[in-house]
């Protein structure tokens, strides 16, 4: 057909364009790479016409679902007014996203500094509590993700994430509480959170003793949805506050309700941070960052130095993020995501069940993983089977997320505004898709 034969043609010459003036190191998904032209709520379209169910929005980014009428008109509105200012004017959009964020930050979390991405936002993170406590090292976690600068590769506890190598100094990884494969071959709750006391060791031995702050992820998302015991964080936040750390969450991953019943990661575990950092989901797809703090901490950046984000508080994409919130607020905020993410839950533990591949379920919410091994005993991961399962799924009209060290944990994280009904067509296909998998 003369359609089919247009189509081809500019897939082949989007694959061959991506080939020719893209740096090589642009990570694809499956073997032959997809490249999307439209979404529409929990759907996208390829450019061959073919419809899939999105059951990884964009790496947990579009949170509202693709092309959701609130957030195109509040961004039409605005790029009608006014696309850009830079944080050195005041814009209406930039302080109304800020009163709102500082309604849904926990505890007394209420000022934001607004930048482009969960990298920035860490950046800005260090930056804050290296000026607040004067202090320079940083714990941060083996398995978690804090993105692509020298200092996100730093932070992050991934060899792979580490391209060009590591160069900051001052940054310890903690053992991280990876009860699956626990670091300490220890078993929960007999370990007696044996991960979590090493945090002081791994201070005390590889720190000056005085530290700046210790940044984590509540649930560790690149790492493979990795779901700490619930007094974790407790702990840790006591004897990181001991040593004169502040506690930051990075919610890129967990928030705005991500993990259920709350609307920050952070908030499951009753530990309130210092400071938060928000990225992702947090415009359904504008590229957005966000550093929250309390105000006597933000306070110490005065005076300290000079700061822009040319691009931070930018209107459009702040503009993009209040309809999304709002979109959240009105039907799919936390309660509703706790509802869907339970079905999920419950589907996933059944093919668990069926397969013996499938080592591990874990998750909050809908963020829910898939750990795949060659068989339970040993938990030896199997990647090729990973990846086998996720070229049967796109074969099934479902997209879904990889991840995790050894590359063997499937991510499941779909737009909030999900429905049960969505959940359980997900399930089926990939039900489908796991009768058809071969694990070597
Ligand atoms: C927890 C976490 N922090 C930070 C980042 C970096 O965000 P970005 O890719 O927007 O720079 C990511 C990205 O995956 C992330 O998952």
């Amino acid at each position: 057909m003369e359609t089919g034969k247009i189509t081809t043609t500019k897939k082949a010459e989007i694959l061959d364009k991506q080939k020719k003036y893209l740096f090589p190191n642009h990570l694809l998904y499956y073997t032959e790479p997809l490249p999307l032209e439209r979404g529409e709520g929990l759907y996208v379209w390829d450019v061959e016409g073919r419809k899939y169910l999105d059951f990884f929005g964009g790496i947990l980014t579009t949170s509202v679902g693709h092309n959701r009428p609130e957030v195109t008109q509040a961004v039409q509105e605005q790029a009608g007014k006014l696309i850009h200012s830079s944080t050195l004017y005041p814009n209406e959009a930039h302080v109304n996203l800020a009163e709102k964020m500082a309604h849904l930050a926990p505890g007394r979390i209420q000022l934001s500094y607004f930048t482009t991405s969960g990298t920035d936002a860490d950046e800005t993170a260090v930056m804050l509590a290296r000026t607040h406590t004067g202090n320079q090292e940083i714990i941060a976690l083996r398995h978690g993700y804090s993105g692509r600068s020298a200092m996100g590769m730093s932070l992050t506890g991934h060899s792979p994430w580490r391209i060009g190598g590591t160069h900051i100094l001052g940054i310890k990884h903690a053992i991280n509480p990876y009860c699956y494969r626990c670091p300490l071959k220890l078993q929960y709750p007999s370990c007696g959170m044996a991960c979590a006391h090493d945090v002081e060791d791994v201070i005390r031995t590889t720190t000056s003793g005085r530290i700046a702050a210790f940044l984590a992820e509540p649930i560790q998302g690149v790492g493979g949805f990795i779901t700490p015991p619930p007094e974790y964080f407790k702990i840790v936040a006591e004897i990181i506050r001991h040593f004169g750390g502040l506690f930051i969450s990075d919610e890129v991953q967990t928030g705005f309700g991500r993990t259920g019943g709350k609307w920050f990661g952070i908030e499951h575990w009753e530990v309130e941070p210092d400071i938060m950092t928000m990225a992702k989901g947090i415009a359904n797809g504008f590229p957005l960052g966000n550093t929250m703090t309390r105000p006597d901490i933000a306070a110490s950046t005065t005076g300290a130095g000079l700061t822009i984000s040319t691009f931070g508080g930018n209107p459009v994409a702040c503009a993009a993020s209040l309809a999304t919130m709002e979109v959240l607020e009105k039907e799919a905020g936390p309660q509703h995501v706790a509802r869907v993410g339970k079905v999920l839950r419950t589907g996933l533990e059944r093919l668990m069940e069926k397969h013996a591949f499938i080592g591990d379920v874990r998750g909050m919410g809908l963020m829910q993983g898939l750990e795949f091994v060659r068989d339970r005993k040993s938990k030896e991961p199997a990647p090729k089977a990973t990846s086998h399962f996720m070229e049967l799924c796109r074969n099934e009209g479902l997209l879904i997320g990889k991840g995790g060290l050894y590359g063997n944990v499937i991510r499941i994280a779909p737009p909030m505004t999900a429905s049960i009904e969505d959940v359980e067509e997900a399930l089926e296909l990939m039900g489908r898709a796991l009768t058809q998998v071969g694990v070597d």
